[in-house]
């Protein structure tokens, strides 16, 4: 982890898993269980994302290509670079 971040720049490195959690609250949780231990289900909707953060083929770079074309049932999010880093951040801190 310490690599990793020591090769992003300075603005990507200041991101964290706690910038993410207001965004996912506001775009994601309609769809999304966005939790580990969560209650609530997002029936018929989205795969969970501890369950997307867990699939071994996830990687910030997947999770930054599925988010910047969008898919058939997500609305379009025109995401900045900071937000969809944070939310990448975030998706990935449940594993
Ligand atoms: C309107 C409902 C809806 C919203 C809102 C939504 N999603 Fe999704 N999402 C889906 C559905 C349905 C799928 C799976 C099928 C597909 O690809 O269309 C999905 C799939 C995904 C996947 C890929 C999962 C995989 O199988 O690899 C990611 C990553 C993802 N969403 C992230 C997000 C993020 C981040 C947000 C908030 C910015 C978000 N989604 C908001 C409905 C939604």
């Amino acid at each position: 982890m310490a690599v990793v971040l020591a090769l992003l720049p300075l603005t990507a490195a200041a991101q964290g898993p706690g910038e993410g959690r207001p965004l996912v609250e506001r775009w994601c949780m309609a769809c999304h269980v966005i939790e580990r231990e969560s209650p609530t289900l997002a029936p018929d909707r989205g795969p969970s994302f501890p369950v997307i953060a867990a699939r071994p083929g996830t990687t910030p770079e997947s999770l930054r290509r599925y988010l910047s074309v969008g898919h058939t049932h997500m609305p379009d999010f025109a995401l900045s670079r900071y937000e969809s880093d944070a939310l990448i951040a975030y998706i990935l801190s449940l594993r």
